[in-house]
């Protein structure tokens, strides 16, 4: 049976016994071992891990950019994989950010973000409105027509999210959206982040290297360790929405984070 019937208490993402090997002609790569994991509708969990670990294998494989060697995944009810087939119901639901904003140089920052609105075949007016909207909402408002050189790396990101959020899909994949930022902008980023979230109910999965980045932004941390790539530990951070800058210097904050920091070194 590959449709489940909605209700209310159904989760966004299903992994069961996801697995990844990777084949290498010399010799494949374990890159995650059997994984189960459920996301509820509208939550933000961040993956965390030691480089190699296996974050980007699991946001991909539930991006539906790579195809499990086993295991069963699905996304607001569908089943994503058959086989190596990708089922195209279940992957209309995804948008995805990566750690480079990936516009193309050659369009301005309205055509870029509508892009997708394009490929669906909206018209023209209709989808630069949706841009300039969605300008709007990242708070790139006023930029719509430049080229993606004239913004900044922050502002860039900022349009990366527009795009993926452009055909509304319900779930935001992101592969460590802000890794290539300063700390500053980063910190405003995660800020934007969190009211974008609680403006939009997206359900969310971040992979970040930042300890402090997840525990500011996460419901729910997911501790990868590495080789081959398994869940360790599951963190809940029950600190109160919405969290500002200055969260960061709680105790609550302070113990989530050392905890962490302690049981990283413990697996990496
Ligand atoms: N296309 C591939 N072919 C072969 N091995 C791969 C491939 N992609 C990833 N791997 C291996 O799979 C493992 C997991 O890689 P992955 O990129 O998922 O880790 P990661 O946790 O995202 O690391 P990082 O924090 O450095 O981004 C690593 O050992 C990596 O070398
Ligand atoms: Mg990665």
């Amino acid at each position: 049976m590959d449709h489940v019937p909605m209700s209310a208490e159904q989760p966004a993402i299903i992994l069961s016994g996801i697995e990844k090997w990777y084949g290498t002609r010399d010799r494949p790569v374990h890159a995650l071992s059997p994984t189960d994991l459920s996301v509820a509708e509208g939550e933000f969990v961040v993956l965390l891990g030691p480089s190699g670990c296996g974050k980007t294998t699991l946001l991909r494989m539930v991006g539906g950019l790579i195809a499990p060697t086993s295991g069963r995944l699905t996304v607001e009810g569908q089943l994503l994989w058959q086989g190596e087939q990708r089922r195209p119901e279940a992957v209309s639901e995804l948008g995805m950010v990566f750690q480079d904003a990936n516009l193309f140089p050659w369009l301005s920052i309205e055509d870029n973000i509508a892009l997708p609105l394009e490929l669906k075949g909206m018209a023209r007016t209709e989808r630069r409105a949706k841009a300039h909207e969605l300008c709007r909402l990242v708070g790139i408002g006023g930029f719509e027509r430049r080229w993606p050189r004239e913004l900044s790396g922050g502002m860039r990101q900022r349009a990366a999210i527009a795009r993926a959020l452009s055909y509304d899909p319900k779930i935001l994949l992101m592969d460590e959206p802000f890794g290539a930022l300063d700390a500053m902008t980063r910190d405003a980023m995660n800020l934007e982040l969190q009211r974008i979230w609680m403006d939009t109910g997206k359900t969310i999965i971040l992979v970040t290297h930042s300890i402090s980045e997840a525990v500011f932004l996460a419901d729910r941390i997911v501790l990868l360790s590495p080789r081959p790539g398994k869940i360790d530990t599951i963190v809940h951070v029950p600190i109160p929405r919405p969290r500002r800058s200055e969260v960061q210097s709680t105790r609550a904050f302070q113990d989530i984070a050392l905890a962490l920091r302690q049981r990283l070194a413990a697996i990496s």
